[in-house]
């Protein structure tokens, strides 16, 4: 029977196991020591650097047939002092990351 081997790594720890052509797969114990502990952690960015970092999650609703202004900017790029809304405050971080975000207009409907 022809068999393949193959690795994976979880967790630092590698581990071999070897698949048969019928697809059933079996853990090569022999092969199964450790030799080399690597370890790779990736840095977990955060989207928001500081707004309202208390609450679980950042979620905002508008009624949107109450909007006070004819166009009115929210915020996508989580830097804007006032938000919701933007404060143009992405110019700066775009300008600083080569980043393109920008706002979400809300347009009121014309009655
Ligand atoms: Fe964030 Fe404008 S300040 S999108």
């Amino acid at each position: 029977m022809s068999m393949t081997a193959a690795s994976t790594s979880t967790a630092g720890a590698s581990f071999r196991y070897s698949k048969s052509r019928t697809g059933g797969v079996k853990p090569n114990i022999a092969a199964a020591r450790p030799r080399s502990l690597v370890v790779v952690r990736a840095e977990a960015q955060s989207i928001n650097p500081e707004i309202r970092k208390s609450e679980e999650k950042v979620v905002d609703s508008v009624v949107v047939a109450e909007l006070s202004k004819p166009l009115t900017a929210y915020c996508r790029c989580w830097r804007s002092g006032t938000f919701p809304l933007c404060d143009g405050s992405h110019v700066k971080h775009n300008k600083a990351t080569g980043d393109n975000v920008g706002p979400l207009l809300l347009k009121k409907q014309k009655e």
